[in-house]
């Protein structure tokens, strides 16, 4: 993508601080557009948005309803919104008590519908809503039912929400990454180390011979997909669940 690709166009990504979200962020401020990143901790975000003038950071709990509704209120209309905020906890499903799967869904799941929800009332014809759900929205993993849970749900809520919108000049897609080389990984990687005793390497080899190409995806992978997405020649992708994970899903 040039650096006038995405000149004019107003975007959105939540959990834009870190990770997948970060990256993504830099990416389309460096192709031309204005990028606003949310999240909850403001270090991150500032971070982030010292590396880009055209990153703008704003703290918003995307469970929070009425904020949500505030942050697009003051936006305005947007063309590019994409629910990338998420968090992962693990633990067997007998052991998982009803706070824990609430808190999961409510990230994972709730703050998907909240973004998407108020970025098609903001949205300008031509607008993509993106939602980053996950290999995880495709098959199942051991030990992460409520995750998976939410992320196949954020595939039928995409799914869904792109045939109610098909007649309109919008796109809505679903990006699977399978495991990638984040911040959120590398607490899973604590985690196990923590739970199990194996080493970090052993916990960071498990992740990634789950890839059939036995690597990690990198942000930047996830970020091409999403500027493709994005950009004038995929209107006829929509309602689409896009695996990016070496053939894993
Ligand atoms: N890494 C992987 O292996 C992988 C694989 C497939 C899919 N994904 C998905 O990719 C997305 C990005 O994750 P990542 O891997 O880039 O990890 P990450 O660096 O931990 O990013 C997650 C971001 O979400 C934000 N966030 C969490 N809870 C939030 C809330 N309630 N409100 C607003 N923001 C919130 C976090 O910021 P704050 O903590 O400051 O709020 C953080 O910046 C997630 O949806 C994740 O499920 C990740």
């Amino acid at each position: 993508m040039n650096a006038s690709e995405m000149q004019g166009k107003r975007v959105v990504i939540t959990g834009g601080g870190s990770g997948i979200g970060a990256d993504m962020a830099l990416a389309f401020a460096r192709a031309g557009a204005e990028v606003v990143i949310t999240g909850r901790r403001d270090a991150p975000l500032a971070a982030t948005a010292a590396h880009h003038p055209s990153i703008h950071p704003a703290v918003v709990d995307v469970t929070d309803e009425a904020a949500m509704v505030a942050l697009f209120e003051g936006l305005g209309e947007v063309d590019i919104v994409i629910a990338n905020a998420g968090a992962a906890e693990s633990g067997p499903l007998a052991r998982t008590d009803l706070e824990q799967w609430q808190r999961l869904l409510d990230v994972n799941l709730t703050g998907v519908f909240l973004t998407l929800r108020e970025g098609l009332r903001h949205l300008r014809d031509g607008g993509r809503l993106l939602a980053v759900a996950s290999t995880a929205g495709l098959k199942g993993y051991a030990y992460v039912a409520p995750y998976c849970a939410a992320k196949h749900g954020v595939v039928g809520l995409v799914r869904a929400l792109a045939q109610e919108t098909a007649g309109r000049d919008l796109t809505v897609n679903a990006l699977c990454p399978g495991f990638t080389d984040t911040p959120l990984l590398a607490a899973s990687v604590e985690t196990i180390v923590a739970r199990t005793g194996q080493s970090a390497e052993q916990a960071r080899a498990h992740f990634q011979s789950t890839n059939p190409a036995g690597r990690l995806i990198q942000p930047a992978e996830v970020t091409a997909t999403a500027l493709w997405l994005c950009g004038p020649h995929s209107g006829a992708i929509n309602g689409q669940a896009i695996s990016i994970s070496g053939g894993e899903t």
